[in-house]
Formats: C-alpha cells, sequence, structure tokens
C-alpha cells in the first residue's frame, strides 16, 4: 500500500544536502487529496539552521494549501538504510496538522514499520485548546 511513498522517499534521499554529517534522510508526505510532497534533509554550516527532511515535506505541502495529511513515509540514516525515527521537533511539527491516526511509515530497506502518530507523541503540546 505504502510503496510509491517509499519509493518517493527513497528518490528524494538522493537530494539530501548533509555535507556535515553524512546522515541523508528523504521523506514523502501523503495528503488526503492524495497530492505527494517530498523532502530531504538540508544542514547548515552554523548547524542550528539545518532542516529536518520531515519537516521539509510539510512546510512544503502546507506553503502549496495542504493541511489534511494521511501519511509520511521516512527512510534513510548514514551509510545504509535503517530506521530513521523523526525527532521530537518534526513531532511536534506533525501534530500541529495531523489527526492522532497520521501513519508514520518507517523503511529500513527490505522491512516497514508503521506507527500511528499518537504513538510517538502521545501527550502533544497544545495551545489551541485549554484555558479559556
Ligand atoms: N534528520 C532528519 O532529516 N530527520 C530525522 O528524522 C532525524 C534527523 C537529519 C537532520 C540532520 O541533517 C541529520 O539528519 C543528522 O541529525
Amino acid at each position: 500500500m505504502y510503496e510509491e511513498l517509499i519509493n518517493c522517499a527513497l528518490e528524494a534521499k538522493m537530494k539530501a544536502y548533509a555535507p556535515y554529517s553524512n546522515f541523508c534522510v528523504g521523506t514523502a508526505l501523503l495528503c488526503k487529496d492524495g497530492k505527494i510532497f517530498t523532502g530531504c534533509n538540508i544542514e547548515n554550516a552554523s548547524f542550528s539552521a539545518t532542516l529536518c527532511a520531515e519537516r521539509v515535506a510539510f512546510f512544503k505541502a502546507i506553503s502549496e494549501g495542504e493541511k489534511e495529511f494521511s501519511a509520511i513515509a521516512i527512510v534513510g540514516r548514514k551509510n545504509k538504510e535503517e530506521f530513521c525515527q523523526p525527532c521530537g521537533m518534526c513531532l511536534q511539527v506533525m501534530s500541529e496538522f495531523c489527526d492522532d491516526d497520521f501513519q508514520v511509515v518507517l523503511y529500513d530497506g527490505s522491512e516497514r514499520k508503521i506507527f500511528q502518530l499518537k504513538e510517538l507523541i502521545p501527550f502533544r503540546f497544545d495551545n489551541l485548546s485549554g484555558d479559556k
């Protein structure tokens, strides 16, 4: 089911700009309307200006008017393909736009692991509800 999404992520990984870590990541974000936006990590000499591949895909999609997402495929690592879990900052960005059942699909070159967003970030920061 997620084969196309994983292939898009593998292709996006080839565009990663990671001269400092050599840790290349590719992502492919599936919108509810069927469109796919890809991302790769983009590092910077300052280190702190580095952007993860997940956020690149999200920001590309959101800046093109997309707001509803169903899944993201994530591939990458240093030398060989291994599972690459999204970092906490990217999970927080996903949680801003995605429902609890948003699917996070990891691929290590042979196996897939699929998580629901709520498993990876069960207690998300939420500034929209709560105190009035
Ligand atoms: N990175 C990602 O792009 N996504 C992740 O989920 C984890 C880390 C990038 C950031 C940096 O360029 C490199 O991987 C090493 O941390």
